[in-house]
């Protein structure tokens, strides 16, 4: 794979950024007897906190002992911590067993750089992969952070109709070949200075927001597709260790021959969002730019955050990670299977959605309103006594009436999931009622 063609021209030219001062230090670091003036490292001595226990809900008490706080108080390597990044090797070895891991050829090599969170990662990825007036294929429907992104690096994104499966394979065929038509459709304001799609972007287990798990037999077609256009494939998977399924669905990752599969992991919905902990690994080539492209974002991710994952779960090898897995299984689907039933119960003359078989939300469409935007009225949420995200809230652009709203199953107690969905249910009826009316 030529991945020039993959990377923006800022981070291809000559001049990426200054990082003398951080090279002058990791030089310092390999001559201990040296006297290392480079650094604005402030002192050890100064430091308030020497050590650090973590009390686990399971009881385990995780000591940080004052050698470790010594370690990670300093300004930390921006590819993530040694030891997290073994730990991450041998998950990824397990989960997805990267066909390119060990590859001899060292810009495809399978490489990793921790992140803050699945957001870190693609605000230091997307400028380095995307550039102004690159054409971006992704789902219909997006998390806003994605798009967000992609607008900031002023990369024009284009749509792909879904079904049940995920991006219909014959929708990225017709997008790839006919990018400028769907451009000049969807209202781009210059489609002559925007160039063909090079990346297709997707979230392709329990899709944020409908749910949706892409199964191996249609990620077989996509990645068919994507060598025979020379397309690079960002999977953001936040929800991979949330399927409800015993088998797991494969990662892109794990048919990626080619080093064509950027992939994006995030500790947030797995451990704790506010820790900010993910990772991104794919070709070296590709993941050796984002590693000085951390530098100038964050610096690297939190030490604190980085040791509480490697306290959890180094020690125990990926048993720990397992048990964890099954964990929230247990915790979750039982209240996905309630709210399956309660829609059942409540809304099946009013809405359709999809079961999810993997990750926190659960997508519906209004079989009898034409848009959901009336569910952000502040007067009606307070009234009804329920929020929701209308279906709107994902779109890449303003697109006219959108009939489908997505809910979340996972904060609430089972009583107020419930007590949710019935007001819900009341709410929609009501709507229904004045709309057929014409009120
Ligand atoms: C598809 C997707 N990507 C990324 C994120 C952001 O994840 P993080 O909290 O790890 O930044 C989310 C969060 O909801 C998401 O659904």
């Amino acid at each position: 794979m030529d991945y020039n063609r993959f990377i923006s021209s800022y981070y291809r030219g000559e001049k990426k950024g200054n990082y003398m001062i951080r090279k002058m230090a990791l030089l310092a670091e390999t001559v201990p007897e040296a006297v290392d003036l480079t650094s604005g490292m402030p002192s050890w001595d100064t430091f308030p906190i020497s050590s650090a226990t973590f009390k686990c809900k399971n009881g385990t008490t995780l000591e940080l002992s004052e050698d470790e706080m010594k370690d990670i108080t300093p300004y930390q390597s921006s590819q993530g911590m040694t030891e997290l990044l073994t730990w991450i090797r041998k998950f990824h070895e397990k989960y997805h067993s990267p066909p390119l891991m060990d590859n001899e050829n060292s810009e495809r090599r399978f490489d990793i750089c921790v992140t803050p969170g699945a957001m870190g990662a693609m605000s230091v990825l997307f400028p380095i992969i995307m550039e102004r007036n690159d054409v971006v294929l992704l789902e219909e429907f997006n998390y806003p952070g994605t798009t967000n992104n992609i607008d900031k690096v002023s990369a024009y994104p284009i749509e792909l109709s879904m079904d049940e499966f995920g991006v219909k394979p014959d929708a990225l065929v017709d997008a790839i070949v006919n990018w400028k038509q769907k451009a000049i459709e969807s209202g781009a304001p210059n489609p002559d200075d925007l160039n063909p799609p090079k990346v297709f972007y997707t979230v392709p287990i329990g899709h944020n927001p409908t749910g949706i798990v892409v199964p191996l037999q249609r990620k077989k077609e996509i990645y068919k597709i994507a060598q025979k256009y020379n397309l690079l494939i960002v999977e953001d998977d936040p929800y991979f260790y949330f399927q409800y399924d015993e088998i797991f669905t494969p990662s892109y990752q794990s048919i990626d021959v080619d080093g064509r599969v950027i992939r994006i992991d995030s500790m947030a919905k797995f451990f704790a969002p506010g820790l900010r902990i993910g990772w991104v690994t794919g070709p070296s080539k590709i993941i050796r730019t984002v590693i000085p492209a951390q530098v100038s974002a964050t610096i690297a991710p939190g030490a604190f955050a980085q040791i509480a994952v490697l306290k959890l779960f180094g020690k125990t090898g990926m048993v720990g990670f397992q048990d964890r897995i099954q964990e929230l299984k247990n915790f979750y689907k039982p209240k996905r299977d309630l709210s399956v039933s309660l829609l059942k119960k409540h809304l099946k003359d009013d809405v359709e959605w999809i079961e999810p078989q993997a990750g926190i939300f659960l997508w519906m469409k209004l079989k009898n309103l034409s848009d959901s935007m009336i569910f952000i009225d502040s007067e009606d949420c307070r009234k009804y006594g329920v929020f929701v995200v209308p279906g709107a809230g994902f779109l890449v652009r303003p697109k006219g009436p959108c009939p489908y709203l997505r809910i979340s199953f996972t904060r609430m107690s089972t009583e107020d999931l419930e007590k949710g969905i019935i007001c819900l249910s009341q709410w929609i009826k009501d709507a229904t009622r004045k709309e057929l009316s014409g009120i």
